[in-house]
């Protein structure tokens, strides 16, 4: 057992831990100068064939050789330790400082979201989508809608009248007179809705709004017939309330329907009314100048707000119209 050689391991360990980049680095070089195939581990293990008298000397030193290596390993560990946590931390480091982006993305109200519903599935089976102004005169709105001049609906108490009021000009309180506007515009054969906003002079309480929505529908074309309307409806109601959902027609009286019904839905366990429909009553047909010897419809009307109160069991109109976010974030608008 040479002294020599000793000085020159732990001279040989103490340049390899020190070189190391890093701990992985350190753990090679631990294994080649500590390990069971390093040469002071091979010393150490043929102390057992020395001569007795020889024994004591060469244990000592081979010990203090592992020492200083073992101390040469456990001063390269701290330093890389420590270096790697520097390293760590800089890398992940967070500002918690930073100002939060607190802007909310904004998002569809409900009656949109029921509206953009309407409209997909009626474009879907080729209809157009329409629209027509709030502000309506009063001979869309009512004449040519054969609603006379002496009807209940055209006081002042449901309809909001524009000054002067001889201008006849009203806020529409149905989406109806988009119906005329569409066939004094088009020739048949047409397939339109028109979702749009309405107004009544009614105070806001849990079912009524004075400013609501209503989607409006109106198929002219030859031949059509009852059947085409209660396929149309069941299709809609299906669309609207799941599969398993069933309509059925009330008689029932519009003035520019003839004949005219109520639409039910069977939704929940229970009969709920949910708009009015009919054939297409010729005398309006023929205002717009549409041939009733050749063509036929059928119109429906529905209120949006009904809809999704009825879908959604909404007790209350205040939550529709309100616009708290507690009860939009419920229908899974981005926000
Ligand atoms: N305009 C009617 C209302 O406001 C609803 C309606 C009923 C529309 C029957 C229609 C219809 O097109 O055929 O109460």
């Amino acid at each position: 057992m040479n002294p020599a050689d000793i000085k020159r391991w732990i001279a040989a360990a103490e340049a390899a831990f020190t070189s190391s980049k890093d701990l992985d680095d350190l753990k090679i070089a631990r294994l080649a100068h500590l390990g069971d195939k390093a040469e002071i581990s091979l010393a150490s293990r043929a102390l057992g064939s020395l001569p007795a008298e020889e024994k004591a000397s060469a244990g000592k030193i081979i010990g203090e050789g592992k020492a200083a290596i073992t101390d040469a390993l456990q001063r390269a560990t701290l330093k890389l330790e420590a270096e790697r946590d520097t390293k760590v931390l800089l890398e992940e480091v967070v500002d918690i400082t930073l100002p939060v982006d607190r802007a909310h993305r904004g998002g569809l109200h409900p009656i949109s979201i029921i509206k953009n519903e309407i409209s997909d599935f009626f474009i879907e089976q080729g209809y157009s989508v329409e629209e027509g102004p709030e502000l309506e005169s009063g001979w869309l709105n009512f004449d040519a809608l054969n609603i006379p001049a002496d009807h209940p609906a055209r006081t002042m108490q449901d309809t909001f009248y524009i000054e002067p009021v001889d201008s006849g000009m009203v806020l529409r309180t149905q989406t109806s007179p988009v119906q005329i506007r569409s066939m004094l515009d088009n020739e048949p054969p047409i397939y339109m809705i028109c979702p749009g906003r309405t107004f009544r002079a009614d105070e806001l309480d849990a079912t009524h709004s004075p400013v609501f929505h209503q989607v409006e529908g109106l198929v002219v074309d030859k031949g059509i017939t009852m059947a085409h309307l209660k396929g149309t409806l069941d299709n809609f109601a299906q669309a609207m309330f799941g599969p398993d959902v069933t309509t059925r027609l009330r008689p029932s009286f519009f003035p520019f329907t003839e004949p005219s019904a109520e639409v039910d839905i069977f939704f929940n366990g229970r009969w709920i009314e949910w708009g009015g429909c009919g054939m297409v009553n010729p005398r309006v047909l023929q205002t717009c100048g549409i041939d009733t010897d050749v063509y036929s419809g059928f119109a429906f009307g529905m209120g949006l707000e009904r809809t999704l109160m009825v879908r959604h069991n909404v007790t209350d109109m205040h939550d529709i119209v309100e616009g708290d976010l507690r009860f939009t974030r419920q229908f899974g608008v981005g926000l």
